[in-house]
């Protein structure tokens, strides 16, 4: 047997004897009571939904009841849901069919889709449990679910590979039972296959996992990729007279805001600021620190000066180079100054 038909079949087995079988939004094939449920079920979970799903359905018995209530009272029965823009579509849809498809739910997952608030997941959703039609549901949840059993790579969000879980999932739809194998899906993503903690032991498809076997279910499906971080680099000159070292404090706000730092620039500048001559220049090896946002190359240049140099300009400071490292002056240069105490200066 195919590793696909495996996976459809094992996991309509479990769910008729392991799933959900009593959830109030199930056991009924009006279409107005599963498009509610699964409208009220994005972003929301079962627990809460439950009681906000009874309430609307007491005020709203059925798409017409819903298509003609003024929008303030579908927003009444929706307050504390969240998401508000799923009332106005809700409310948008229902007098859509009213006045469109008659009072009637179009049949296909494809009509259903071109409704307010209806993308393919939701429409595929309601086609299946209302109308028994072959159609595959890929939400959050179920895309978690393929890419671990069957070790998809790459970003879910990413256009290739989204489209890619599409295939997967239709490829995977059974002859019969579609109802029971898209409720089997859900179970398994909410209950089981869940984003932290997968419960792999009792998992009815555990065996054939991609992820499982490689102990992967913590890196797949993969996360949203970082974007690319800055680099900056950055010269620093290192002042000394073979006894001290010349730091300037940076100002209060901005990077390293008031610590010590050598001074920032090319030597030959550094020098002309301040009115000094540079005996002698040696370029240290370049390293790499890492910010938050942005990654910086420092480029060190020790430079020996005279010593009967004066600090005149307010914020340059002598330090004594055995006494540098611990000054207040930030992690990558407290580094850089201990490398050049050591080798004297
Ligand atoms: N989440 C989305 N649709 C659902 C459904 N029909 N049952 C349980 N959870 C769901």
């Amino acid at each position: 047997m195919a590793a696909q038909n495996r996976f459809t079949e094992d996991l309509i087995a479990w769910q008729k004897t392991a799933g959900r079988h009593d959830l109030p939004w199930q056991n009924t094939r009006d279409p107005y009571r599963i498009w509610l449920s699964e409208i009220m079920l994005q972003q929301t979970q079962v627990s809460t939904v439950i009681p906000y799903y009874a309430g609307f359905l007491a005020s709203f018995p059925d798409v017409l009841a819903l298509a003609e209530a003024p929008i303030e009272a579908v927003i009444a029965h929706w307050a504390g849901l969240g998401y508000y823009a799923r009332a106005r579509n809700l409310h948008r849809c229902a007098q859509q069919i009213a006045a469109v498809h008659r009072g009637k739910f179009p049949e296909t997952e494809m009509q259903l889709a071109e409704l307010p608030g209806i993308g393919r997941s939701t429409a595929a959703a309601i086609a299946a449990f209302a109308f028994g039609r072959r159609a595959a549901i890929l939400d959050g949840n179920v895309k978690r679910v393929l890419c671990r059993q069957f070790g998809v790579e790459g970003f879910p969000g990413a256009k290739a590979v989204h489209d890619g879980l599409w295939d997967l999932a239709e490829s995977l739809l059974p002859e019969d039972g579609i109802e029971v194998y898209t409720q089997g899906l859900m179970d398994l993503g909410a209950t089981l296959c869940t984003r932290s903690r997968p419960r792999c032991g009792e998992c009815p498809v555990a065996d054939a996992c991609v992820a499982r076997r490689d102990g992967r279910q913590g890196e797949l499906p993969e996360a949203k990729p970082r974007a690319a971080v800055p680099e900056r680099r950055s010269t620093f000159v290192l002042l000394c007279d073979g006894q001290r070292l010349l730091l300037e404090r940076r100002p209060p706000s901005g990077l390293w805001g008031s610590l010590l730092v050598p001074p920032e620039g090319e030597p030959a500048k550094v020098a002309a600021r301040f009115g000094l001559e540079i005996i002698e220049t040696s370029a240290l090896p370049p390293f790499k620190h890492a910010f938050t946002h942005f990654r910086l190359t420092l480029v060190p240049m020790l430079c020996r000066i005279d010593a009967r140099f004066q600090v005149a300009e307010p914020g340059l400071e002598w330090v004594a180079l055995e006494r540098a490292a611990d000054a207040g002056v930030p992690a990558p240069i407290k580094k850089l100054i201990r490398q050049v105490a050591s080798a004297g200066g």
